[in-house]
């Protein structure tokens, strides 16, 4: 008797153990499949931006929308890149890293990119500049929409975070 229960009980065991496995069995099917969409998604979400990159005008006459009318470049002036740098350190690299991309884009060499006017205008008024200027809309998009947040700075903090970006080559 003890012995039939035992063997019983292997049994029941046993088949607990088989139709877990026919469980995975389904799952790794389902998973497949979801990994075939994935890919598919991700081949449109590329072709997509491929698109919005070359809609984009990377328009240096562009001078955005804002405060910041008109800015004229001296020579570089280092005490400036330096305090640009810290004020940058301090309120930009939750979304910023220098030489790759991030929750924001990579900002190395965006001085060639687009113009002092517009880089300014781009940190002092991010939230009407992603709504009304072709180029920040086209980063919008390209940044799943993850907008860019407005840090309140002075516009003379700006221009020394620009000052810093002219660095940054
Ligand atoms: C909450 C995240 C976040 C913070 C904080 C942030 N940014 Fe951004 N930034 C973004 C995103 C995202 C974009 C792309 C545009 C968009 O999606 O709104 C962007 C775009 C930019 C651009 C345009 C880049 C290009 O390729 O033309 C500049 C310049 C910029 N940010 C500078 C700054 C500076 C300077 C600070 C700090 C004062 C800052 N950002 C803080 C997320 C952020």
């Amino acid at each position: 008797m003890k012995h039939l229960i035992k063997t019983l009980s292997l049994l029941f065991i046993a088949s607990l153990i088989i139709s877990c496995g026919g469980d995975d069995g389904k799952k790794s099917k389902k998973e497949k499949f979801k990994i075939g969409t994935k890919k598919e998604i991700k081949k449109v979400k590329k072709e997509v931006k491929e698109e919005v990159k070359e809609e984009k005008t990377g328009d240096l006459s562009n001078k955005g929308i804002g405060p910041v009318k008109s800015v004229t470049l001296g020579d570089l002036d280092n005490a400036m890149v330096a305090e640009g740098k810290a004020i940058f350190k301090a309120k930009c690299t939750a979304c910023h890293k220098i030489g790759k991309r991030f929750i924001g884009p990579d900002l190395t060499g965006v001085t060639k990119k687009q113009s002092p006017e517009w880089i300014m205008n781009m940190i002092l008024n991010p939230d009407e500049m992603v709504k009304k200027d072709p180029d920040a809309k086209a980063l919008l998009i390209e940044f799943n929409g993850s907008p860019m947040a407005n840090q309140s700075l002075k516009e003379e903090e700006a221009r020394k975070i620009l000052e810093y970006f002219r660095t940054l080559e």
